[in-house]
C-alpha cells in the first residue's frame, strides 16, 4: 500500500496488520489521532462547522454557569485560591462569559486560576484568543491527571460525549467485543473475541441476539479522578451532556457532519463521533470514589432555576425590541423540551460535606432511555 494519506488509510493498514480495531480504539483514533484526528485538525463548531453547542448559541449559558460557580465558591466558604477548571472548552466562549458574569462579585476573580483541559491544538489557540484579556491566569493541560491539587470548580459541557466508548455485542448466547474491520472495500462492524461476562451488568447478560452494551472506561477514569479529588478537597464539578439517566442496552455511537447525522465508519477523522453519557454509571462511579452526587436535572430545569427567564428579559430589554426575538429564540433553543432542554442533562458532584449546589436542591424525578 502507498504511504498513508488519510486516517482511513492508516486504520486500514492497521487492520490488515493486526486485525480488527475495537470500537473504543476506533473512536479514540478518529477523534484524537495526533496527525489526522477530528479534533486535532479543525475547529468544528458553529454554523459553518459540523455542530453548534450551547455556549455558542447564547451568552446566557456561560453567564449563568459563572453565577453557579460563584455560589458554589461561597458555599465552599470562599477559599482564597480556587482552580476554576473547564474540560473540553471548545472556543473558550463558556469560560469568557462565565468570568465576565462573575467579575462583579468581590474576591472571586482574585481567587481564581483558570485551568483548561484540552487536547486539540487548534481549539487551544482559539481559546487563547478568546481568553487573552481575562484577568485570571489561564493554564492548559492535556488531561485531568495534570490538574493541580486544591479547591476546585469544574465545568464540562459536551465533553464526556467525546470520550471513547467500548461496545459489546451479544451473539449466539455469548457477549463479544465489537470492533471495526475492513471487508469488501469498506469499514464494517464485526464481533470479535468473547468478552469477560463480568463486564456486562447482570440484568443484561441474557439479552436478545444482536443486543449492544456500551461502557466508557474513559468517562469512568475522568469521573474517578475528579470525584477522588472532591472527596478530599472542597469543590464541585458540573457535567452537562446528552445521555440517559437509566442504564440500558443499545448503541448510541453516532457521527455528525455539517449539522446532520453521518455514517460513523464512512469518513474516519472527518466526522464528529459521540456517544450518549450513561449518567447512572457516572453517578455510581462518583459515589464509589467518595463524592456526593446531585441530579441529574434536565438542562431546562438547571437554567430555569438559575434564572434564565429573568436574564433573557434583561438582555432583550437592553438590545431593543427589533432584536429581542433573537434572545427569545436562544432561550427557546436552550430550554424547550423539543430543542436542547430535555435532551441535555446536568449532573453535579461535590465534596461530601457541602450543601446542594445551586439548582440541585430539589430533585426532579426522571426516567428515560
Ligand atoms: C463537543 S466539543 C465541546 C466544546 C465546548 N465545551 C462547548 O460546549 O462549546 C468537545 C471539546 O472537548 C475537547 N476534547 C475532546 N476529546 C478530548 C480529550 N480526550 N481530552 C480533552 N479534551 C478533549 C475538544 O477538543 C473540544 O474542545
Amino acid at each position: 500500500m502507498p504511504s498513508p494519506e488519510t486516517l482511513g488509510d492508516v486504520l486500514r493498514a492497521r487492520i490488515e496488520k493486526d486485525g480488527p480495531i475495537s470500537v473504543e480504539d476506533w473512536m479514540a483514533a478518529c477523534l484524537g489521532d495526533p496527525q489526522y484526528g477530528y479534533y486535532m485538525t479543525r475547529d468544528p463548531l458553529g454554523r459553518r462547522g459540523d455542530f453548534t453547542t450551547a455556549p455558542e448559541i447564547s451568552q446566557m449559558f456561560g453567564e449563568l454557569l459563572g453565577f453557579w460557580a460563584v455560589v458554589v465558591w461561597q458555599q465552599m466558604h470562599m477559599p482564597k485560591r480556587l482552580n476554576l477548571v473547564e474540560l473540553g472548552p471548545g472556543r473558550g466562549t463558556l469560560m469568557a462569559d462565565a468570568l465576565r458574569a462573575a467579575a462583579g462579585v468581590p474576591g472571586f476573580l482574585d481567587a481564581v486560576q483558570v485551568h483548561l483541559v484540552e487536547t486539540s491544538p487548534v481549539l487551544q489557540s482559539r481559546q487563547r484568543e478568546t481568553l487573552q484579556s481575562v484577568r485570571p491566569t489561564v493554564m492548559w493541560h492535556a488531561d485531568v491527571d495534570a490538574l493541580p491539587d486544591g479547591p476546585m470548580i469544574v465545568l464540562a459541557n459536551e465533553f464526556l460525549d467525546a470520550l471513547p466508548v467500548r461496545q459489546y455485542v451479544h451473539q449466539q448466547g455469548t457477549w463479544h467485543h465489537r470492533a471495526v474491520t475492513w471487508a469488501d472495500g469498506a469499514f464494517k462492524f464485526v464481533a470479535t473475541g468473547s468478552a469477560d461476562p463480568d463486564r456486562i451488568p447482570a440484568p443484561f447478560r441474557t439479552a436478545a441476539e444482536g443486543a449492544i452494551y456500551e461502557d466508557s472506561p474513559a468517562v469512568r477514569a475522568v469521573t474517578e479522578n475528579l470525584a477522588g479529588r472532591l472527596s478530599a478537597e472542597r469543590g464541585a464539578a458540573l457535567f452537562i451532556d446528552y445521555g440517559h439517566t437509566v442504564g440500558g442496552l443499545g448503541e448510541t455511537l453516532q457521527a455528525v457532519s455539517r449539522h446532520g447525522y453521518a455514517n460513523p465508519l464512512a469518513a474516519p477523522g472527518d466526522v464528529d463521533l459521540t456517544a450518549h453519557v450513561d449518567f447512572a454509571a457516572l453517578k455510581a462511579c462518583a459515589r464509589k470514589a467518595g463524592a456526593a452526587v446531585w441530579g441529574p436535572l434536565t438542562q431546562a430545569a438547571l437554567f430555569q432555576r438559575l434564572g434564565i427567564d429573568e436574564r433573557a428579559a434583561t438582555l432583550a430589554a437592553a438590545i431593543g425590541t427589533e432584536r429581542a426575538g433573537e434572545i427569545s429564540a436562544q432561550h427557546q433553543r436552550l430550554t424547550a423540551p423539543d430543542a436542547m432542554g430535555h435532551l441535555f442533562k446536568a449532573l453535579a458532584i461535590t465534596h461530601p460535606g457541602q450543601p446542594a449546589p445551586p439548582s440541585f436542591e430539589t430533585p426532579i424525578p426522571m426516567r428515560d432511555r
